[in-house]
């Protein structure tokens, strides 16, 4: 049986532009959000709160998070920001962030790359963001990469992903992210983790899923999450995306393919359709090349 209404927590302008490699302006992706709020998105992860070495696109935090005060006129839009450590919960803090994510690693080769730690250390480094943000009434997500497989080491064994989300529940996060990084999931792998989470207490209403579209699996394996329960589904607006310190791994599942299909099964998603296409074409001007989204190239074309 499948829910009657989803959540959809759109990552275009986070993990979508991250990967971009000409820096966007910080007035375009404050119209970006802007527009996906106006589209109904009313999940948007607007930015990171990152060294800004690291991910030289999202350096703007400062810059962007004030401009998106007024989106809050838009309807009741939350904008969950990426927060490391607690350097980047400070700065997230100082601008008035009420929702945060952090984000761990499944593998040790994606946890040395990605947060120059082992996953262990960055649980370590997560606790004590995670602990003030509670304190604070933030609400934590929890990011969870390389559940399926990582490209460096290949599959990646159920019972590492479990231990790891186990760890971040335990930490208190309120709702978990199941990261296919790089793309390779299949649908009977992602039943198979869901309810080896189900078996260890993690419970499938506060498990989201990410699913990059490498492989064309995404919306496969978005329809297999749904059929086990989840509710909350990440994708990114025209397909946008990539993570810059996984190889390999290609845009997100395009927002516009999850609402196609979400539409077809009567899912409520609260999204206009034509206006987040309209959205994501505008975009991919700006980008200066079309969205890989299927269905933005169908609705779009002439
Ligand atoms: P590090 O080099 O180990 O940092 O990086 P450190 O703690 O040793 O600090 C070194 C210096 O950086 C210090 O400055 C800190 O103040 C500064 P110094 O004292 O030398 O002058 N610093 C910071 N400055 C600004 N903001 C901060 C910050 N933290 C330290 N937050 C660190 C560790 C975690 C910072 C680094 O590895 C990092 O920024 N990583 C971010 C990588 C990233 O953003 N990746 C993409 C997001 S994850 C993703 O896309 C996957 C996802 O989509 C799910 C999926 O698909 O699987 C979520
Ligand atoms: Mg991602």
């Amino acid at each position: 049986e499948l829910p009657a209404r989803i959540r959809i927590h759109e990552v275009g302008a986070r993990d979508g532009l991250q990967n971009e490699k000409t820096v966007v302006p910080t007035a375009i992706k404050a119209e970006f959000i802007r527009r996906l709020a106006v589209a109904g998105l009313s999940t948007i992860e607007a930015t990171s709160f990152v060294h800004p070495k690291w991910v030289p696109q999202l350096a703007d935090a400062e810059q962007l998070f004030p401009l998106l005060g007024e989106i809050a006129d838009v309807g009741d839009v939350a904008l969950p920001v990426l927060v490391p450590n607690e350097r980047g919960l400070d700065r997230a803090l100082a601008l008035g962030a009420r929702r945060i994510a952090v984000f761990g690693s499944a593998t040790e080769t994606f946890a040395a790359r990605n947060l120059n730690r082992t996953v262990d250390e960055s649980l370590a480094m997560f606790e004590p963001v995670v602990a003030r943000a509670k304190a604070d009434r933030v609400h934590v997500r929890g990011y969870l990469s390389m559940c399926f497989g990582d490209p460096w080491e290949g599959a990646v064994p159920v019972a590492q992903v479990v231990r790891v989300a186990r760890a971040l529940m335990d930490l208190g996060c309120d709702e978990l992210s199941l990261g296919d990084t790089i793309g390779v999931a299949t649908p009977g792998h992602v039943r198979a983790l869901l309810s080896a989470l189900n078996e260890a207490g993690v419970p499938t209403g506060t498990t989201g899923v990410h699913f990059h579209d490498t492989y064309g699996q995404a919306l496969s394996n978005t329809l297999a999450a749904l059929q086990h329960g989840v509710t909350t589904v990440d994708a990114s607006a025209g397909g946008l995306g990539g993570c810059p310190y996984a190889k390999s791994a290609t845009g997100n599942l395009a927002t516009e393919d999850l609402v196609w299909m979400l539409q077809g099964l009567g899912i409520e998603t609260g999204v206009d359709l034509d206006a987040l296409t309209a959205t994501s074409v505008w975009l991919a001007e700006q980008l200066g090349r079309p969205s890989p989204s299927r269905t933005v190239r169908a609705l779009s074309a002439q």
